[in-house]
């Protein structure tokens, strides 16, 4: 059922699977508008309870791992746009995202080892995330990248600091991200090993 098509674990795992192409056209067929306005760089749109549950019906691991419903979301991100290197949430290991609508190979996610981060304060965000304030990714090495790519499935490591650059992109980027119910008890390596096995 599924074709695994990259596996740079502890990263990512990137993947294709029978219906894949049925969960890109749903999400088009919802009729969002997903186009960002200039001034803005990044929107979070979580799916209405329905819809997010029709999404989490056509995923084959559904019924092996619990997903949350109340946490189906578009991430749009406008051509040219970057956000700094963050983990999700507050204690969110793994982030399940497919790529909606992604029109060049241009959008780039890297993530940093921690010891190289250690000088920046952490932003929570009110309790959402866990951000490095000041950022400057001039001034680091990646550990290590992926681009990301229409019609994929991918199996984020949200737990190892990571940004995402569309900054070389004349094209916005459309994901569609699924996050794990009780978030703080999955890791990458047991969530990777219950959908794939
Ligand atoms: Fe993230």
């Amino acid at each position: 059922m599924y074709n695994i098509t990259k596996d740079n674990s502890p990263y990512f795992v990137e993947f294709e699977h029978t219906g894949i192409e049925q969960i890109v056209e749903a999400v088009k067929a919802l009729g969002i508008d997903m186009q960002v306005q200039p001034r803005v760089g990044f929107i979070h749109h979580p799916l209405q309870r329905v819809d997010a549950i029709s999404m989490i019906n056509l995923l084959p691991f559904a019924d092996k791992i619990p997903i949350n419903e109340r946490r189906v979301s578009l991430f749009i991100t406008r051509p040219g746009f970057y956000y700094r290197a963050h983990k999700d949430g507050l204690d969110h290991r793994v982030s399940i995202n497919y790529g909606i609508d992604i029109r060049d190979d241009k959008c780039i996610t890297s993530w940093y080892d921690d010891k190289d981060l250690v000088q920046y304060s952490i932003d929570t965000l009110g309790g959402y995330s866990r951000e490095a304030v000041g950022f400057d990714k001039a001034n680091h090495k990646p550990i290590h990248q992926m681009t990301a790519q229409q019609g994929k499935g991918v199996l984020l490591n949200t737990e190892i600091y990571h940004d995402f650059d569309n900054s070389e992109s004349s094209e916005q980027r459309v994901l569609l991200t699924f996050r794990i119910k009780d978030a703080g008890e999955w890791y990458f390596e047991e969530v990777k090993s219950i959908i794939f096995s």
